[in-house]
This record gives C-alpha cells, structure tokens and sequence, in this order.
C-alpha cells in the first residue's frame, strides 16, 4: 500500500503484536520502512474489540492524517490468548460446545473488531460522500468448519456484516468490500500447522500455480483494488481470494 502511494495508519492491540511470531523486529522498523517508500505512516495501539478504543484511534488518525480515505479491517484469527502474549498456536477447542467465554473471546476479536473499527470509521466517509472499507472474513464463512466454530461463525458475520453495511452507506457513496482468504502464508498461519492433519499439510504445501497457500501479496493486490478508484462501482460484494480452494476446502 505504501508503494502505491498511500499513507498508512496501523493499529494493533500492542506494539509487541509483531513479534509474537517473528514477523518484524519491531513496530519501529516497520515505520522506517515504510518511511523509505515515502509514506507518511503511523501506529496507534489499540484494543479494537473495545469500542471506545476504536472510536479514540479513529480520532487521533483523523486529526494526524485528516481524513481516512479507505479503511481496512484485519484484526482477528482463532489463536490462543488474547494479546501479545498470544503464541499458542490455535485453541485447542473452538467447537460450538466450549465455554461461553471461550467462544465469545475469538468472536468478538473477528467480528466486534470489524464492527467498532467501520462504526467509528464510517462517520467521517459519510460527512464526505465518499470512502472505502473493505473487511476482511475467511473461506470459513462460507462452510461449516469442525472445531474451528466460533471464529467461522464470527467470519460468516463478518460477511455479512459488510453486506448489510454497504446498503446502509450506499446513499452516503461509501464502498464496502469483504474478501475471504483461503490458508494464507503468515507468520500465524505457520505457527498453526503443528495443529493440521496430515492431509491437510499435504494440501498446504502443494507446488501448484493454483493449488498452494496464498501468499500475504495476493490478499493485498485485491485489497488494493478495493480501496482504489478501480473498484468505484463495487460494493457489498465477498470476494474469495483462495485459488479456487473453496470448491474443495482445506
Ligand atoms: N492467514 C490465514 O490463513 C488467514 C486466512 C483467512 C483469513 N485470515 C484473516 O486475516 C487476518 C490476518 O491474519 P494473519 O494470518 O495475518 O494473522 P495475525 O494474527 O498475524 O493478524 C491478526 C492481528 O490482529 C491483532 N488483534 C487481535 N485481536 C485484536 C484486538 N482486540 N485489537 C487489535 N488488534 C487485534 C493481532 O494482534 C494480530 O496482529 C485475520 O483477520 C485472519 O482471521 C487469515
């Protein structure tokens, strides 16, 4: 995004998030090499399933930037814990029979994230009569996915959250996208796979042009389309960006 020409404002719930799986060394160099593609770039940390915390680093981007011209909802997954401290790899059980809490706690990091984060964002795409957000979901919200419940349910909404929102902004000239990734490469991502069947590791490391996991680039290139003036007449639409995987789910 940053190559692209964007100023970026990034939040996180702490600024030791990237190091839970060795992404990045730090939030400060991730700054500085931003800062080498020219883009003005920020990071605000931030509870995002708090809706007060939402709201504040909305203000404080809008006071630093100006306006927030395309928004992106990525927060979530279905790890274990609940900051950065969370590197345990994924819930051991996440079925529709775990504590109510248990199930509450992956929900609301998918979808009260996404909720907060577009509410408080949408305010100002609205007093201007224009603004893109695009959410992210999973292919898990399009299947019933054993012992991963609670985080394909919060996808599903997700979805169709962003369905709902886009005919609610559509007046307002504010597009709304959701894409679902398929297995996508990430750090996370990787930190799970101890936790796969055989089968499924099998499928995962597939060679194919097709038939591999996604790489993070692949997820952004159509983030950018939706944020960019290409995607003007686009709204409300969950876009699946898994190869195809869907037809046959991993
Ligand atoms: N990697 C995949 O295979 C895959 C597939 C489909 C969808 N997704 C979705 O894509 C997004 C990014 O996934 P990723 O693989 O990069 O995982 P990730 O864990 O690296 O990214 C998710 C980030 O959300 C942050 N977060 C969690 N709770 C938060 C909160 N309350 N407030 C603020 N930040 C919070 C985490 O700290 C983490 O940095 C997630 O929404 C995930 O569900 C990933």
């Amino acid at each position: 995004m940053a190559k692209a020409g964007w100023n970026l404002a990034l939040t996180d719930i702490s600024d030791k998030a990237v190091r839970v799986y060795g992404e990045a060394e730090s939030v400060e160099k991730i700054l500085v090499e931003l800062a080498a593609s020219s883009a003005k770039a920020r990071f605000y940390p931030a509870d995002l399933s708090d809706e007060s915390h939402a709201q504040a680093v909305v203000r404080a981007v809008e006071q630093d930037f100006g306006r927030i011209d395309g928004l992106v909802t990525l927060a979530g997954g279905d790890i274990c814990g609940t900051d950065d401290a969370a590197a345990g790899g994924k819930a051991p059980n996440n079925t529709a029979f775990v504590a109510h809490d248990d199930f509450m706690a992956i929900f609301n990091r998918n979808f009260l994230t996404c909720t907060f984060t577009c509410r408080a964002a949408a305010a100002g795409m609205r007093e201007r009569g224009r603004g893109k957000i695009v959410t992210v979901a999973s292919v898990s919200a399009g299947f019933g996915v054993a012992r991963e419940t609670s985080y394909a349910v919060a996808k599903a909404a997700v979805a169709h959250f962003t369905r709902c929102l886009a005919t609610e902004l559509r007046a307002a000239g504010v597009n709304v996208n959701c894409i679902a990734p398929g297995a996508t490469d990430t750090a996370r991502f990787r930190a799970t796979l101890k936790d796969r069947t055989p089968e499924d590791l099998q499928r995962l490391h597939g060679k194919g042009r097709l038939e591999r996991l996604a790489e993070p680039d692949d997820v952004c290139r159509v983030i950018e389309f939706f944020l960019s003036s290409d995607s003007d007449f686009i709204s409300g639409q969950v876009l699946r960006v898994d190869g195809g995987q869907f037809t046959g789910p991993i």
